[in-house]
């Protein structure tokens, strides 16, 4: 049984009028296919789940932590890591603060790459990080720190790529050992990250659809990465704006590696490498 059009129709629409979730303008092939996921695991007809979600808030939580998406990694995409190392961290250097936002940090490893390269480069002490997701129990994870072992290997590889390797010059190299930041236990399969990281950010449920900045702060950098992806054009345009009017004027923003501005949106911001700076140029109609 596939979910059709109507199926979906009349999911969000019963979201939408039940809670304050809105996925109307969430891209509808990746969201059928959660939809669909969602009928299989929990062995319901799409009917059944309409009608649990017009009768159980608690019900239409849960349903929302399983249509989101949550995939990541520590240092996710390595090269977009070593830009931000040597490219878009020091540009903030001689800030007194340093503040940054991770927009849909999921389970915490993007926040966790953020804190260990700051680290690194002596700047975590000036900063303030905030990490936000739609999802409260992937942010329990991410409070938490910890990470399965076996089956996150890649996390070392990353590391020893951005943290110990320098590719502009190969002959540089930094042999931070990983204890520095979490501990390997094999004996429990788990990676654990030192306290002084997970005290650091402050976690925050937020929507990016219905709210806007609930952190009253604005931002040097926000990391957006993999998220947009699951939202149709309009939506995306509406968290650019946002991201955009919370931006300082030097701003950065980083999106996911298959994630890009399209349309007239792209004036807004000045793209360098991996990275999105915010323009200068006020362009009457997006203001
Ligand atoms: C694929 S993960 C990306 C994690 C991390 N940024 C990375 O790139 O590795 C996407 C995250 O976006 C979150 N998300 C989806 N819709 C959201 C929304 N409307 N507001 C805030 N977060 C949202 C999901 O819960 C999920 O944790």
């Amino acid at each position: 049984m596939t979910v059709t059009d109507q199926d979906y129709q009349l999911f969000v629409i019963a979201l939408k009028n039940s809670s304050k979730y809105d996925f109307s303008q969430y891209s509808e092939k990746s969201l059928k296919r959660r939809i669909q996921k969602v009928l299989t695991d929990r062995q319901l007809t799409i009917a059944s789940l309409i009608s649990k979600i017009k009768s159980d808030p608690d019900f239409v939580e849960s349903v929302v932590k399983e249509i989101t998406v949550n995939t990541t990694e520590l240092f996710r995409d390595p090269q977009v890591w070593q830009t931000m190392r040597f490219n878009i961290l020091p540009h903030f250097r001689n800030n007194s603060v340093i503040n940054i936002w991770h927009a849909g940090c999921s389970t915490g490893q993007e926040v966790y790459s953020m804190l260990i390269l700051l680290n690194e480069m002596n700047l975590l002490e000036k900063t303030k990080v905030y990490a936000t997701d739609i999802n409260t129990d992937v942010m329990d994870i991410a409070r938490q720190g910890e990470y399965r072992y076996r089956f996150n290997l890649s996390y070392l590889d990353n590391f020893d790529k951005v943290i110990k390797e320098n590719p502009y010059n190969y002959e540089e190299y930094n042999d931070v050992p990983y204890e520095k930041y979490f501990t390997l236990d094999k004996g429990s399969d788990l990676i654990r990250m030192h306290p002084f990281l997970k005290q650091k950010p402050v976690f925050k449920k937020h929507d990016l659809v219905t709210e806007n900045n609930t952190l009253y702060v604005k931002f040097d950098l926000i990391l957006c990465r993999n998220v947009i992806i699951y939202f149709n054009y309009n939506l995306q345009c509406q968290v650019l704006d946002l991201f955009h009017h919370n931006l300082y004027d030097n701003g950065c923003m980083l999106l996911g590696l298959h994630e890009a501005i399209l349309g007239a949106h792209a004036s807004k911001f000045i793209k360098r490498g991996h990275a999105y700076f915010k323009s200068q140029i006020s362009h009457g109609v997006f203001e």
